[in-house]
C-alpha cells in the first residue's frame, strides 16, 4: 500500500529515509507532484524509470534546496545566474553543462553532457530538499502517457501500490510542469513551455529561440533531443561473440569467452534494473577506450526496463544520431 504522510518532521525523515536507501517516493511540488529519488544514485534511478514504464530514458530534472549545491553538479554561466537570481526557487528549469566528474547519475542526465535543473518553490519540496542534502531527481508522478498528478491521492492511485510513500502536499499551486530552457547552447532556447511564461524570461533576458519554431526533425519527442548523447564509436547489437577490434558490453551470463578485462557486463545477474542503471557510465567507459572500434552489445530481453535499454542503445548504433 502507498502511505499518504503528512509533511511533519517525522514524516520527512521517513521520506529521507527511503532515499537513503535508494527507495523513490512521491513528493509534491508547486508544478505537478514528483516521483523522487537519490539523484546520485543509478539503481534508485533506474526504480523511476522502472516505476513509470517508460520506453525511453528521457533525461530527468534534478531538484536542489540550497544555492551551494550548484557549484559541484554544473557549469554556471552569467545569463543562468541572472534567471536563478529571478525566478529561483520556482518552475523554471535550467539546462546547463554537467560539471567534470559531476557526482549526478548518468541515468538522470540520459547519457547527456547538460543536466536540467531546478530549485522548487513549494515549501515542503524545499523543505525535503534541504533536509535530504543530495539533489533529488524528480519526474513527474505518473506512468508514461498517462496525466501529471496535482494531488497526493492522484499519485497513490496512479501507482498503485508501487511506491511506500508521497508526501501530502495539497494541490499543486500551478498545476503545469516548469519551463525548461536551454543555456547550454548559443542563444538560449526554450525547451518546454510551463510555469513561468516566455515574455516573463524575455524581460530578463532578451529573446529566447523556440525549440517549436526550429522545426528540428530529429526532435521526435522530449528527451530526444538532437544533442543525445551517442558514441562516437561504432555499435554492433545482438552481439553473441566478440570480433577484433571490438569490446563487449556483456548482459547476464552473455560474455565471451575470452576474458579480457576491458569487456564490461551490464548486470551479471541478468537484472534489467541493474542493467539500466550501469548503462550509459559503461558506455561511456567503452566509448573513451582507444584500443577498440565498436562496441558490440550483448542482446537485452526487450521486457520490462529492456525496452528503453533497447530503445537506447539501438539510437547509440544509429549513425542518424551521432554527434549531433
Ligand atoms: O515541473 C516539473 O518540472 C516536474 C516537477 C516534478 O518538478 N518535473 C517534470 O519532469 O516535469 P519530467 O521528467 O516529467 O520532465 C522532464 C523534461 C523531459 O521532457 C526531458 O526531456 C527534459 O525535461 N530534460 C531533462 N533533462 C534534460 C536535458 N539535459 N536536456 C534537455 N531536456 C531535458
Ligand atoms: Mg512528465
Amino acid at each position: 500500500m502507498t502511505l499518504i504522510i503528512q509533511p511533519n518532521d517525522e514524516g520527512l525523515n521517513q521520506a529521507c529515509q527511503i532515499l537513503q536507501y535508494g527507495g523513490v517516493i512521491g513528493m509534491p511540488t508547486e508544478t505537478v507532484y514528483g516521483l523522487a529519488a537519490d539523484a546520485f544514485n543509478d539503481r534508485a534511478i533506474a526504480s523511476i524509470f522502472s516505476i513509470k514504464n517508460r520506453p525511453h530514458f528521457n533525461p530527468l530534472i534534478v531538484h536542489i534546496g540550497d544555492l551551494e549545491q550548484l557549484n559541484e553538479l554544473v557549469e554556471l554561466n552569467s545569463m543562468a545566474q541572472t534567471l536563478i537570481d529571478s525566478f529561483w526557487p520556482g518552475p523554471l528549469t535550467l539546462v546547463l553543462n554537467r560539471k567534470n566528474n559531476s557526482p549526478l547519475s548518468m541515468l538522470v542526465s540520459g547519457g547527456l553532457d547538460t543536466v536540467a535543473i531546478r530549485m522548487p518553490a513549494h515549501p515542503v519540496a524545499l523543505k525535503l530538499c534541504r533536509l535530504y542534502k543530495n539533489p533529488i531527481a524528480a519526474p513527474s508522478a505518473n506512468k508514461f502517457m498517462s496525466i501529471s498528478p496535482t494531488q497526493a491521492q492522484d499519485v497513490a492511485l496512479g501507482l498503485k501500490d508501487q511506491i511506500p510513500l508521497v508526501i501530502d502536499g495539497g494541490a499543486c499551486s500551478i498545476g503545469l510542469e516548469s519551463t525548461i530552457i536551454d543555456l547550454s547552447v548559443n542563444a538560449p532556447t526554450l525547451l518546454r513551455p510551463g510555469g513561468v511564461s516566455m515574455e516573463a524570461l524575455e524581460k530578463i533576458i532578451g529573446p529566447v529561440q523556440s525549440i517549436a519554431q526550429d522545426q528540428n526533425p530529429k526532435i521526435k519527442a522530449p528527451g530526444m533531443f538532437k544533442r543525445h548523447y551517442a558514441p562516437s564509436k561504432d555499435v554492433r547489437l545482438n552481439a553473441v561473440d566478440c570480433k577484433p577490434g571490438e569490446v563487449y558490453l556483456g548482459f547476464g551470463n552473455q560474455m565471451p569467452i575470452s576474458q579480457n578485462p576491458d569487456h564490461l557486463n551490464l548486470s551479471e545477474t541478468a537484472s534489467l534494473k541493474e542493467a539500466a542503471a550501469n548503462l550509459f557510465r559503461f558506455l561511456r567507459i567503452l566509448d573513451l577506450n582507444p584500443n577498440y572500434h565498436t562496441i558490440a552489445i550483448a542482446p537485452i530481453p526487450i521486457e520490462g526496463l529492456g525496452l528503453a535499454i533497447n530503445d537506447r542503445i539501438t539510437r547509440a548504433s544509429s549513425k542518424e544520431f551521432e554527434n549531433h
